[in-house]
């Protein structure tokens, strides 16, 4: 049995923008999926996700890896996940010169499912390395973004940017502008993470961005100006010293541009009144800023606080289903023991 486990990420600054070649800065975080699997030599995929959501499932499917999951798929959700998997699976036996091998697949993650936090490329990434690595072949952690951001483009219908799988792959904090991949150096962030239990839909929050962009010079305008902030954060994080704890002054500029970006995604329509209220329950909790991240329309906020304070009010905040600190994920995909 071969174990791999890689991070979800949040997004300090430049989803949606990174989509049209504006920078964009994720950060690793401390929330794993971790993938197991055992080559079989039937050539069978089966795969046990029954930790992956909060209700807790199992899907078992047969056959190539080119057949659908012949099970009731009970939740999009779980749609997706297999898709993911099957995608994974698929570029491990590429990788590995192996194209008939099969696997049985072990899946569990406590990144929530689709809320911004990057749980399918978490999936992708754990699973190409467990996948290639059962199979005798190691890749370098760039190699395994580059696949997985294979993967995700395929399931993901051309509609993937290169962040969350670079992110995952590689740990701590990231710079992605269009094809040009880079890990950057940044303090230990206090990360908060604010989760209302739900998920937006990325195809159709990103088309809509697509539209207005399209449609209008201001909205245009707008993208390009999170591609500015973008800059103004990758300068104030350049300048920081990564081995010390933030100051409050860079946490107070940083959390300044974190609003300011969280202003520029409402006014593009990808936010959500559950996300609107997290994040102003944690500005009204002290913290330095607040975000949504990812893509959107419910799911997941971020928030600066080295306090507990902001923790706390989300924990009281009704829109709010849970709420956690997210220490940053300096490694990123790893073998676990
Ligand atoms: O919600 P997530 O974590 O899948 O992030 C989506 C980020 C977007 O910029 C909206 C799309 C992308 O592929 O970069």
């Amino acid at each position: 049995m071969t174990t791999c486990s890689a991070p979800g990420k949040v997004y300090l600054f430049g989803e949606h923008a990174v989509v049209y070649g504006e920078p964009a800065v994720p950060c690793a975080v401390e929330r794993r999926a971790r993938v197991s699997v055992e080559p079989r030599a039937d050539g069978r995929v089966r795969v046990d996700a029954a930790d992956l959501s909060l209700d807790g499932f199992t899907v078992t499917w047969g056959g190539g890896v080119d057949d659908r999951p012949d099970v009731d798929v009970p939740t999009p959700l779980l749609s997706a996940a297999t898709e993911y998997i099957e995608a994974a699976v698929d570029q491990a036996r590429e990788a590995a010169g192996a194209p008939e091998t099969g696997f049985d697949i072990t899946v569990e993650s406590d990144i929530p499912l689709g809320a911004g936090l990057g749980s399918s490329a978490a999936v992708v990434v754990a699973g190409i390395d467990a996948a290639t690595r059962a199979l005798g072949t190691e890749l370098d952690p760039e190699e395994v973004a580059r696949r997985a951001y294979r993967a995700e483009y395929e399931v993901q219908d051309g509609q993937a940017s290169r962040a969350d799988t670079y992110c995952s792959a590689m740990g701590g904090a990231v710079r992605v502008e269009g094809d040009d991949t880079r890990t950057i150096d940044a303090p230990p962030l206090p990360f908060v993470v604010g989760y209302d239990g739900g998920a937006g839909d990325t195809g159709r929050l990103v088309a809509g961005v697509r539209t207005l962009r399209e449609e209008h010079d201001f909205a245009a305008d707008t993208v390009a100006t999170i591609g500015d902030l973008t800059r103004e954060g990758e300068r104030l994080l350049a300048a920081a010293d990564p081995e010390t704890e933030p100051d409050d002054e860079l946490l107070a500029e940083l959390g300044q541009l974190m609003d300011f970006n969280h202003g520029l995604l409402e006014a593009l329509g990808v936010s959500s009144r559950s996300l609107d209220a997290m994040v102003w329950a944690a500005r009204e909790a002290g913290a330095h800023g607040s975000k949504l991240t990812g893509a959107g329309g419910g799911g997941c906020t971020v928030a600066l606080d080295s306090s507990d304070e902001t923790e706390h009010a989300l924990g009281y905040t009704a829109e709010c289903e849970q709420s956690f600190r997210a220490e940053l994920a300096t490694e990123g995909v790893r073998v676990e023991v």
